[in-house]
């Protein structure tokens, strides 16, 4: 049995989305990343372990800027929400979080279903506008209801986004600028503007001005791991929402009476009633995973993990 509040975080980064998380009196596990030299391929965390996972795969493989990566002859970035949906599988927790960017495509993890929406961070009172994909995987694809976080009137006035790649010295910075002054004749595009400073990233993603002031980073590499984090007004709505959706204790769901009427039924006492989800044969001895799997799927799933499918 998972430990309640208890919860994974692939691709941590610097941890702004496990600060909401934390916020929200979770208790975050922070996986491996490669800023601290940790590699998410090497890594198997224990079944059944976490009640939750959350994670931003890195998301250059499917950010807008990709393009003018491929126009620069640039090595196309590796996706790696399939280690994500790895990660999950393994870990088996009751409900999983994704963020990426707004064309990345959702996770899919056998005996998960996934409920998905764009956010922006200016419908939460934050000055930054920045939009990010979330996906929520339960095992009966109940939704985030993200309204009680959101703001009646967002502010008049807003700020581009923070990004990584916005430090002046970094090389695809400096071909965006170049491209966009060959397109407008020469000059720089209209609304160009320098690279923010450390202390203007850290507050517009929600932090201190001096977040990071005695972190073992160079100013490039600070503004870029803030740049890379989830703004904190946008994960605080997530994780309240998760909350809300998953309830305080186990066995509460969090959902309304409609959402209740929705899902499958289960029937507890009577073991035969189950159907695998994936090939809809009866489960004859179900357990936690069984619930949803017949030992042939199961099987076939730890074979193809493990990378032995023929
Ligand atoms: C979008 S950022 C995550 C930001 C984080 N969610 C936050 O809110 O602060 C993606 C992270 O994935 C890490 N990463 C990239 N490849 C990795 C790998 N193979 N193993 C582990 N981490 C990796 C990057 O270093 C980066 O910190």
């Amino acid at each position: 049995m998972s430990a309640p509040n208890l919860v994974l975080s692939c691709f941590p980064g610097i941890g702004l989305l496990d600060r909401a998380f934390e916020q929200q009196g979770y208790c975050v596990v922070a996986g491996p990343d490669l800023i601290f030299g940790g590699d998410v391929r090497d890594f198997h965390p224990p079944a059944g372990v976490f009640e939750g996972c959350i994670g931003g795969p890195p998301c250059q493989a499917f950010s807008r800027l990709r393009h003018l990566r491929a126009a620069l002859g640039q090595q196309p970035a590796e996706n790696l929400i399939p280690e994500f949906e790895r990660v999950v599988a393994e870990a088996k927790p009751d409900w999983f979080v994704m963020e990426n960017v707004y064309d990345a495509p959702l996770p899919s993890v056998l005996g998960y279903l996934v409920w998905s929406d764009v956010l922006q961070n200016r419908w939460f009172g934050a000055e930054q506008h920045r939009a990010r994909r979330i996906s929520f995987g339960t095992r009966d694809g109940r939704p985030l209801d993200l309204s009680p976080s959101m703001v009646a009137l967002e502010s008049p006035t807003w700020e581009r986004a923070v990004m990584a790649t916005s430090a002046k010295s970094g090389k695809l910075a400096r071909s965006r600028a170049a491209l966009k002054s060959q397109r407008v004749g020469g000059g720089l595009l209209p609304g160009s503007q320098p690279s923010r400073t450390v202390a203007e990233s850290a507050r517009l993603q929600g932090l201190p001005e001096d977040f990071l002031a005695h972190a073992p980073f160079t100013q490039d590499g600070k503004r870029r791991v803030i740049g890379n984090g989830v703004p904190l007004p946008t994960g605080r709505a997530i994780a309240a929402a998760v909350r809300r959706a998953m309830g305080n204790a186990r066995g509460a769901t969090g959902m309304s009476e409609a959402q209740e009427t929705d899902l499958p039924e289960i029937d507890d006492d009577d073991n035969d009633s189950y159907q695998c989800v994936e090939c809809g044969d009866a489960i004859t001895n179900p357990d936690r995973l069984g619930k949803w799997h017949c030992d042939g799927c199961v099987a076939a799933q730890r074979r193809e993990l493990a990378g032995t499918t023929p």
